[in-house]
C-alpha cells in the first residue's frame, strides 16, 4: 500500500484502508475501487491523502506505533474526549475569545474526559510496550478535521517510544503519556471552522493570543483536574520551554542531558525531562504533519531540522537518542533517487533494517518521466552507499 496525496488520486485506484471521517463514521471501506464521485467527496472533505493498494506496493505496510484497529478506537475516544471538554464549558454566544478563555481556564476537565484520557494513554502504552523493537515513525494526520485529535495521539505515541528508548520506567512513561496526550489541552477549546460557533478561519488560526497562554491555561486546567498528577501537568506547562531559556512561559533552561534519579532531584528550576521529551516530539510531529497553513516536511527534512534545533531549543542528548531510533525514510514512504543510473526515479521504502536505519531497501515505482517500471527493481541503499535519495 502507499500513501497517495489527494491531488494524485485517479478513478480506478483501490483503497488500502478504510477512510474515516470524524473519528467515528467510515466513509469508504478498504479494498474499494474509487469512482470520480468518491474522489470529489474526498476532496470536499479536505482529506490530505488516502492509502491506496497497487501491485507494485503490495505487502509494504507503513510502520505505525499502533495497530490500525487500536488507532481507530483511540481516535474515536479522543474525538469524544474533545467533545466532552467543549460540552462541559460551552462558549457563550457573542463572547470574545479572551472572555471565553478566562472562563474555561478556571475549570477542571469533566470526569468523563479524564476517564477517556487514562484509557487512551494506558492502551497506547501497553500496545507500544508489546513491540519494543519498533522504530519511531508514524503516519501524519489524513484530514484537517482530525488534526487536533491526531496531533494529541501522535505526540503521545512518539513520546512513549522516546521515553522507552531513554529507559524510563513504566510508571514514568504512564505519567508522561497522559501529559503528552493533554499537552495542548487549552487548544481543545479553539473554535473549529465549519463546525463550531461559525468562527471565521481567521479566528481559528489567530492562535497568537493563545500561543504563549495555552501552556499556562493548560496548566491551570490540569492542576484543578482530579487524578492528573503534577508531573503530567508539568508537560502541558513546560513543553514550549527551550534549552537556552528563550522559550515560554517561564523562560527556564535545560541541561541538554537526560537527568535521572538523584541528578534530577538535585536540579531545581530546569525543564522537566517529560516536558523535554514532549517538546522534541511535538516539534517533529508539527513539522512533519499536514496542516492547512503549512506544507509538511518529509521525515528526512524534519529530522535535519530537529538536529539543527539540538542544544539551543531541544535537549541535545534526547535528540541524539531520537535520531538513533527514527528512520530518515520510514517504511512505505516515498523517495526520489538523486543520482546514478536511476536518478530522478520515484521509489517506495520497502524494507528497513535496525542496523542501517537510514539506508533502507527501496523499490522503484516510476522513472523521471513518470513512466512506471514494469519489472521489479529494488536498490539496497546499504549495499550501494553512493546512491542518494530524498524523502517526498
Ligand atoms: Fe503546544
Ligand atoms: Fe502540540
Amino acid at each position: 500500500m502507499r500513501k497517495m496525496p489527494i491531488q494524485n488520486i485517479l478513478p480506478g485506484m483501490k483503497t488500502a484502508c478504510p477512510v474515516v471521517t470524524d473519528g467515528d463514521s467510515m466513509l469508504i471501506g478498504a479494498g474499494y475501487v474509487l469512482t470520480p464521485k468518491n474522489i470529489e467527496r474526498l476532496v470536499d472533505m479536505k482529506l490530505n491523502w488516502v492509502m491506496v493498494d497497487d501491485p507494485l506496493t503490495a505487502g509494504i505496510e507503513p510502520t505505525e506505533p499502533l495497530r490500525d484497529s487500536v488507532r481507530r478506537d483511540l481516535q474515536k475516544k479522543m474525538t469524544k474526549l474533545v467533545d466532552e471538554v467543549r460540552k462541559a464549558t460551552p462558549r457563550p454566544p457573542e463572547s470574545t475569545w479572551s472572555d471565553y478563555c478566562a472562563q474555561f481556564r478556571g475549570q477542571p476537565l469533566p470526569a468523563i474526559a479524564i476517564e477517556l484520557a487514562e484509557y487512551i494513554a494506558l492502551t497506547a502504552q501497553r500496545e507500544i510496550e508489546q513491540d519494543s523493537k519498533k522504530v519511531i515513525a508514524y503516519m501524519p494526520a489524513a484530514s484537517e478535521e482530525l488534526y487536533l485529535v491526531d496531533h494529541a495521539l501522535d505526540v503521545m505515541c512518539l513520546s512513549i517510544m522516546l521515553a522507552q528508548a531513554a529507559g524510563l520506567t513504566g510508571k514514568e512513561i504512564g505519567e508522561l503519556a497522559l501529559g503528552a496526550l493533554l499537552h495542548d489541552v487549552a487548544l481543545f477549546f479553539l473554535p473549529v471552522p465549519e463546525k463550531h460557533d461559525g468562527a471565521s478561519e481567521g479566528e481559528f488560526y489567530d492562535t497568537g493570543a493563545l500561543k504563549e497562554e495555552h501552556t499556562t491555561v493548560g496548566y491551570d486546567i490540569l492542576r484543578k483536574t482530579p487524578r492528573v498528577g503534577i508531573l503530567s501537568t508539568i508537560v502541558a506547562y513546560q513543553h514550549h520551554e527551550y534549552q537556552d531559556g528563550r522559550g515560554f512561559p517561564q523562560g527556564i533552561t535545560g541541561s541538554n542531558k537526560i537527568l535521572r534519579g538523584k541528578e534530577l532531584m538535585q536540579s531545581k528550576g530546569i525543564i522537566h525531562p517529560y516536558a523535554e521529551i514532549c517538546a522534541l516530539v511535538d516539534t517533529f510531529v508539527t513539522l512533519t504533519s499536514d496542516s492547512r497553513n503549512r506544507i509538511p516536511l518529509p521525515f528526512d527534512k524534519g529530522l535535519d531540522m530537529i538536529m539543527r534545533l539540538a542544544g539551543t531549543r531541544l535537549n541535545m542528548e534526547l535528540v541524539r537518542l531520537f535520531l538513533g531510533h527514527a528512520p530518515r525514510y520510514p517504511l512505505g514512504s516515498e523517495v526520489i533517487v538523486q543520482n546514478g543510473h536511476y536518478s530522478g526515479s520515484r521509489a517506495i521504502v520497502a524494507q528497513i533494517s535496525h542496523y542501517a536505519l537510514n539506508r533502507p531497501i527501496v523499490k522503484l515505482l516510476e522513472d523521471e518521466s513518470q513512466t512506471r517500471y514494469v519489472q521489479e527493481i529494488t536498490i539496497d541503499l546499504e549495499a550501494n552507499p553512493s546512491v542518494l535519495v530524498r524523502g517526498v
